[in-house]
């Protein structure tokens, strides 16, 4: 396999791809099989529906397509501890496991797992933007496939009102996933997404479960000046292994959960993240960070087990 740069960021805007040479082999077999769009389709179906999802919300990672990859099937976890629990049928007297993608944007992720054989009933996602759902069942084509009510939106991470369609979701998941979440907060705030976080956690299973995604990290962790969609600064916080477990440890020793929480398990590793061509098409290989290295993609697993 060798690196490769097909596409080019236009210099008027560094984090927006004008288009693909072609899409990763992973999602054109999902589009084809599950979605069933024709591959010579598939790219100007993809790139027409990237060029909307962006006129709504600019992150990088829709207008770069990063969006593509299927990070959670990339993550090391996700074979042992997300795909196999989601697809194997519950013993007698287990609690079933339940699924939740936050941030979900176009629902990526949780397509991966119904390709991959994740028992639909058990997979749920949300977001803070209505548009997005919508983008993603027109993105897969599959409103007929997945329960519309198993998208929950609008869920605001940051708040408390008993009206947030995520309450729904509270002490029921056993499954996690962030990704490209947390660094979109201020450490402040990422405290309270953590906070989120284990609320939403079933608290009953007798056992520990699990929190886990990818996030940008840095070996300099701190808080950095970022322009948001307004294109005022505002302050993100990037994390490197010690800084992660430290938000932690600081939100699960908080009063409100120290009492609650049994034990505490705080895993990640800041990877750098490659593109390369194999055989059949791009795909994104991780590799360890180079020492020197500034910016990585951090994965994590947080696993909680609960008094
Ligand atoms: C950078 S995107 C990542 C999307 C997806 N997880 C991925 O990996 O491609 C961040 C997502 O978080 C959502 N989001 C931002 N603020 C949020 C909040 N306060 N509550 C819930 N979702 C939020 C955005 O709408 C967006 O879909």
């Amino acid at each position: 396999m060798t690196s490769t740069n097909q596409t080019e960021p236009s210099a008027s805007r560094p984090q927006f791809y004008e288009t693909l040479e072609a899409l990763p082999s992973t999602l054109s077999d999902v589009l084809t099989t599950y979605s069933g769009i024709p591959k010579d389709a598939q790219l100007h179906h993809v790139v027409k529906l990237r060029n909307e999802a962006y006129t709504y919300f600019p992150y990088p990672c829709i207008g770069t397509f990063r969006f593509l990859e299927f990070d959670l099937a990339s993550h090391y976890a996700y074979r042992e501890h997300v795909l196999s629990p989601l697809k194997t049928p519950c013993s007698d007297g287990a609690a079933e496991p339940l699924f939740l993608d936050l941030g979900t944007c176009l629902g990526q992720d949780l397509r991966r797992l119904v390709y991959d054989g994740a028992l639909i009933h058990r997979l749920w996602a949300s977001d803070i933007e209505p548009k997005f759902i919508e983008l993603g069942f027109k993105m897969f084509n599959d409103a007929d496939k997945l329960p519309a009510d198993h998208f929950l939106c609008p869920g605001n991470l940051l708040s408390n009102s008993p009206d947030d369609k995520l309450r729904v979701l509270d002490n029921r998941v056993t499954i996690l996933h962030l990704s490209a979440v947390f660094h979109l907060f201020s450490l402040d705030d990422q405290k309270a997404v953590a906070d989120r976080c284990l609320r939403l956690l079933r608290k009953d299973t007798g056992g520990p479960v699990l929190v886990l995604g990818g996030q940008v990290g840095s070996q300099n962790p701190g808080p950095y000046e970022r322009r948001n969609a307004s294109q005022d600064y505002t302050h993100k916080y990037r994390h490197d292994e010690r800084t992660w477990k430290e938000l932690w440890d600081n939100v699960c020793g908080s009063d409100a959960w120290k009492d609650k929480i049994k034990k505490l398990e705080v895993k990640s590793k800041l990877l750098k993240r490659n593109k390369v061509k194999g055989e059949s098409g791009e795909v994104t290989v991780f590799t360890q960070l180079e020492s020197g290295s500034d910016l990585g993609w951090q994965m994590y697993e947080v696993w909680v087990t609960f008094s």
